[in-house]
Formats: C-alpha cells, structure tokens, sequence
C-alpha cells in the first residue's frame, strides 16, 4: 500500500507573517487527524529555517523549491542540497513547470537534480507535464514519457520508489482549470506503466501525485483515480483551511 502525501507548494509567497499564521493552523488542524497523510510544506528557502523550527513535534514535513546541483562553491545565488539537509528537509521539489519554462531547466537538468537530490537523502519530487499545445497536438504521452526517461537513463529505476513524481500539466498550473479526474488517472497510469516495465514491484510503490488548480471542492474527484497517489498544491497551500481540506480529502 502506498502512503499517501500532499505537498504545498508555496512557489515565492509568503512572510514571516504569513509562515507563523499558516503553520500554526496546519498544525493544529494535522494533529488532530490525518494520520495517513504525509503533509509536506515547501516555503521559500528564507523560512525554511522557520518552518522548521514551528513544526517541531508535528508529523508535517518541511521540504525545499529547487536545488543545485553543485557541490558548495562559487555558485552565486545556489543553495546546495547538503545546506536543505542540514535544515532537516526530508523533500525538495525539482523540474517544477516553472522553473523549465522561466528558467531554462532542461530535462537533463532535472535528472541531475533528482540525482543530486537522493544523494543527500532528500526525496526529490519530480515534476513532469505537457503544456496546453502539446495536450491539444495529442503528444502528452510523448512529452511525459520523455521527461521521465531522462531521469531514468541517469538515476536507474532504483531512484523509486524514494524518488516521487508529481504530474502538473502545465495548462492547469494556476489558471482554476484542472485536469479532469480521468485525464490525471490516464496520465499516472502511463508513468506507472513506465516504470512497471523496467521494474513492477518499484512501480507498484511508486508515489504519484497530480498537481494543478487543485482545490478543496475537486480533491476528492480527483484523488479516488487508482493511480493518483496524493497532490501537489499551490494557491490553496497558502489558505490553512483549503490545504487542511484538500489533506483530509487524501485520507483513504
Ligand atoms: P496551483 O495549485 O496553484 O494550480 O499550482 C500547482 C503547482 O504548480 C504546484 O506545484
């Protein structure tokens, strides 16, 4: 059985303001249930340190945005993965829609990353997804795939089950239109089936997560499909009672 997990990913927003209210009503509302989520928060890398420090004694999880894939050094601007280890992340997001569109992170890149990311024992999440004129010229399956070979010719299938995938589609990232339950499920049952046929035991233990405008009112819908494992999410991760809401609705 995989565990499920709901990741909030609060891209740059935020405070210290804004870190202390929220995390005080997550972990209020995750101690009182929740048992069968993982609850992850990635903040900013400024309030991590923070993040940390409120969640002391709460099972929520705090991970990181991005990562370099460099070892210290003059690399103005990085933040190594040793440095988000050392902060007691267990997480780090990589291969975000918006770091390969605004960013130029290629799919290699993102391998890399992942690589980077396991070696210091942090689970990396990698995020995969079509934009909206790849859904539209039918080659979602090709680009996804894709995205996810890369990481596989580098890392091996033995990256997973540690490794976890998050598929966003790009179209559905921030714009209130998300993926339909069955073109989610179609979309997670390709990326098991990849992974199945290098290794099906590792892809039955695989966890995969959709993320893109999911809210407390689709979750559920969302969420019941065989393959989708939990959520990674973003506006409603920055309102405690939305976050709580789309958690509750992963508890099987
Ligand atoms: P939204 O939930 O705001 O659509 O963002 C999804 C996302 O990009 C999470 O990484």
């Amino acid at each position: 059985m995989r565990r499920s997990l709901v990741a909030g990913n609060w891209k740059m927003n935020g405070s210290v303001a804004m870190t202390d209210d929220l995390l005080t009503g997550l972990k209020k509302g995750v101690a009182r249930s929740m048992p069968d989520v993982d609850v992850v928060v990635c903040p900013p890398f400024l309030y991590i340190p923070r993040a940390v420090q409120m969640l002391a004694g709460s099972t929520i999880k705090v991970g990181a945005q991005n990562l370099d894939i460099h070892e210290p050094g003059a690399y103005t601007g990085e933040i190594a993965a040793e440095m988000i280890k050392e902060q007691h992340c267990g997480y780090v997001i990589v291969g975000h829609s918006e770091r390969r569109a605004l960013y130029g992170e290629s799919s290699d890149l993102v391998a890399q990353k992942a690589k980077v990311a396991v070696a210091a024992e942090l689970k990396p999440i990698i995020c995969v997804g079509e934009t909206l004129e790849e859904r539209e010229r039918g080659d979602t399956g090709r680009v996804v795939r894709e995205q996810l070979m890369c990481v596989l010719d580098l890392n091996g299938v033995e990256i997973f089950p540690f490794a976890i995938i998050a598929y966003e589609p790009v179209w559905a990232i921030g714009t209130g239109r998300s993926a339909s339950p069955d073109q989610a499920q179609e979309v997670h049952a390709l990326i098991r089936e990849s992974i199945a046929e290098l290794n099906p035991n590792v892809a039955d233990h695989t966890r995969l997560l959709y993320g893109g405008s999911v809210k407390p009112d689709n979750a559920q819908a969302i969420f019941s499909s065989p393959d989708i494992d939990g959520g990674l999410i973003g506006g409603a991760a920055l309102v405690a009672s939305d976050f709580l809401a789309i958690c509750k609705s992963m508890e099987r």
